[in-house]
């Protein structure tokens, strides 16, 4: 049985899933008082919903949230984000509770990549070190030497010996853009981001030409034709930083729209249009994962203390040494 099967388990098992919501209760206070009774830190990722966002105690991108969960002294870590996200933080915090609302919440990138494919794609590269990205499961990060995120892969690649032969992890579209950055030729996995790999250059181009002024900022885990037209590419963190300080008044956003919330705080008065996705019909520029989490769901997993995240140690181990290799490499990036 695998250790997600285990947390599973322990849902019914512990009552987790006939559990009410009590009618007339204020979630937002319930939070809060739970939050300090329990001595909990909630970390949200700028893709979840504005009410979470709005009540977590830090808010971030992959990097920043890896960073707090290596800081953080609170007792739980109740993690809204994606599974991944919460894994990186239990494997930084082996003796910490690590919670996240919907066990379900995975990623499409992650689902790409298993450690076992990773080994063989190993066997066929002798020499070559495993750079993987973040977005990955613990047994992937175990057969790794170096994690990277959006925000330091380019800086963490340059940083290796340039004749280094190097397999990337498991986002093509994020190591293909970084191969012509570096001027590397990086052997990738072949795995993407359904939410980036959804956005349409066509229908870009359309709201290019409506919106003559707008800048189009990008995601590297979008595709190539789409990287190739905007105006800057950057992580999460990296395109709200460009919003909130470019003179320019008004942007076509190409990641999860989640990352408006913060850029409408951040920056208000300046006009902000998700791009538009291949599919007309329906939120694509949503990512369904990360929208698991609820405020509902964020209560009875603070109430319950469930679904926990949990690890087989020896991986826990083996999966900690390329996520401290990445922290100690991009020290010097903000
Ligand atoms: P960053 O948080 O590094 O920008 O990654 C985006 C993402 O897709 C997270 O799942
Ligand atoms: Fe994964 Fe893409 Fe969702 Fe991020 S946005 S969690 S990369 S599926």
């Amino acid at each position: 049985m695998t250790t997600f099967d285990k947390a599973v388990e322990l849902l019914p098992a512990k009552g987790y899933l006939n559990m009410e919501i009590p009618k007339g209760i204020n979630l937002i206070e319930e939070i809060n008082r739970m939050r300090k009774e329990k001595n909990a830190i909630i970390l949200a990722h700028y893709y979840q919903t504005g009410d979470i966002q709005d009540i977590a105690d830090f808010l971030g991108d992959s990097l920043q949230l890896a960073r707090a969960a290596e800081k953080t002294d609170a007792d739980m870590i109740v993690f809204c984000g994606v599974h991944f996200m919460a894994e990186t933080a239990k494997i930084l915090n082996p003796t910490k509770k690590v919670v996240l609302p919907d066990l379900l919440a995975g990623c499409s990138l992650a689902d790409s990549c298993s450690g076992e494919g990773l080994r063989e794609l190993k066997k066929k590269h002798p020499g070559a070190i495993v750079v993987s990205y973040i977005n990955c499961d613990s047994g992937v990060k175990a057969e790794s030497d170096i994690i990277v995120t959006s925000s330091n892969a380019e800086h963490i690649i340059n940083s290796l010996p340039e004749e280094q032969k190097i397999i990337f992890a498991p986002d093509k579209n994020l190591g293909r853009y970084i191969n012509q950055v570096t001027g590397r030729n990086m052997i990738l996995w072949d795995g993407a981001c359904i939410v980036h790999e959804a956005f349409s250059l066509e229908r870009i181009a359309e709201q290019m030409l409506n919106h003559p002024k707008a800048k189009l900022i990008a995601h590297p885990e979008a595709q190539k034709p789409v990287l190739q037209v905007a105006h800057y590419i950057g992580s999460t963190a990296n395109l709200l930083n460009y919003v909130v300080n470019d003179a320019a008044e008004e942007f076509i956003v190409a990641t999860e729209e989640g990352i408006l919330h913060e850029m409408r705080k951040r920056a208000p008065g300046k006009k902000l249009i998700p791009a538009l996705t291949i599919d007309d019909k329906c939120n694509c520029s949503e990512c369904h994962f990360m929208k698991l989490n609820t405020m509902e769901k964020l209560y009875l997993c603070m109430k319950y203390e469930l679904p926990e995240i949990l690890m087989d140690e020896e991986i826990r181990i083996k999966a900690l040494r390329p996520i401290n290799k990445m922290l100690e490499l991009s020290k010097a990036i903000k």
